[in-house]
């Protein structure tokens, strides 16, 4: 087994991209696994301009058979698994819990919380053998902090860190270190794709809303890149003792905080306010008119 081996899921795109490209100039022997050919071919070509390497493997992580297949191959691959996995592979499932169907919840639940889960069993035996390795999941402000219309993505990132925290206290006696890393909001395709997965505004009751929600998540232009998240991933792969949680972002730092210490009920309104489910009292929106004119 090479010591700095290193799986990264969901590596075609975005955050998994970042982390990439990130641990193969610090050196790791990457694999990044992409769902597509044309992906992995994309990637491998994109890391060697930088004048780096990286292996691909294709997964899907919400089909079992395929986690089997491609973590099979990782073993050949790694001389018996790898040191590390870093489970990135995500989507979010807008809409409101009354719109969003079983088959949806299921497919939210298989990929954000199953899959990281199943793949830490088929990786774990080996790590446990050599009581040395890694996993690294990446959860989200999402898992500590729920919000309206996306709740089936904040409770698949709540799930993730319930059952990554368990696995971290029993898995250290082995050798295997587990962290979380929960990253506050950067510009990746997620949030264009999320607006795609909004249900019918026209059929729903809450219509108004996704109308609103769906201008928003295709304007988000602004947002910075994921880079600190791809830092945030090294370190808990470096560090000598990794932090059972990296939060990552000013803005996922002081929303922790604000919602740790807010009553729930003045939460609740903030994010009411933010999504568009409640309109400001008159006098507010005046003031807000007010600074805004300033
Ligand atoms: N961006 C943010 O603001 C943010 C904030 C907090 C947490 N996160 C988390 O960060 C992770 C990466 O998100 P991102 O922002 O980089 O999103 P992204 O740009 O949409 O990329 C998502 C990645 O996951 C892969 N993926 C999705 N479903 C998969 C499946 N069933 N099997 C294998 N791969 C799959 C995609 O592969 P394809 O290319 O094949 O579609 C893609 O590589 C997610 O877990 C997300 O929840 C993101």
């Amino acid at each position: 087994m090479n010591p700095r081996s290193v799986v990264v899921t969901g590596a075609g795109r975005g955050i998994g991209r970042a982390i990439t490209l990130e641990l193969a100039h610090a050196g790791f022997d990457v694999i990044g696994t992409v769902r597509s050919e044309d992906r992995g071919e994309a990637l491998r070509a994109e890391v060697a301009g930088t004048g780096a390497a990286v292996r691909t493997v294709l997964l899907d992580v919400a089909d079992p058979t395929s986690c089997v297949q491609a973590f099979t191959r990782i073993a050949g691959m790694t001389g018996g698994g790898p040191w590390a996995v870093v489970n990135n592979a995500g989507f979010a499932q807008p809409g409101a819990v009354e719109d969003v169907d079983d088959e949806q919840v299921r497919q939210q639940l298989e990929t954000n919380l199953v899959a990281p889960a199943r793949i830490a069993r088929l990786v774990l035996p080996a790590m446990r053998d050599r009581r040395a390795g890694r996993i690294v999941n990446v959860s989200s402000i999402a898992g500590r902090v729920s919000l309206p219309m996306l709740g089936w993505y904040c409770a698949s990132k709540r799930g993730l860190e319930s059952v990554t925290d368990a696995l971290r206290m029993e898995t250290e006696p082995f050798g295997v270190k587990v962290s979380l890393v929960e990253p506050g909001s950067y510009g990746t395709g997620i949030w264009e794709a999320g607006a795609d997965l909004l249900p019918d505004e026209h059929a729903s009751a809450y219509g108004d809303q996704y109308a609103a929600a769906g201008e928003v998540l295709r304007g988000v232009r602004n947002l910075p890149g994921p880079r600190p998240v791809a830092q945030a991933v090294h370190k808990a792969l470096t560090a000598r003792r990794p932090q059972p949680r990296y939060l990552v972002g000013g803005g996922a730092r002081s929303t922790a905080v604000l919602d740790a210490v807010a009553p729930t009920a003045a939460s609740d309104r903030v994010k009411q306010l933010a999504t568009g489910l409640r309109t400001a009292p008159p006098r507010v929106t005046r003031a807000l008119a007010r600074l805004r004119g300033r």
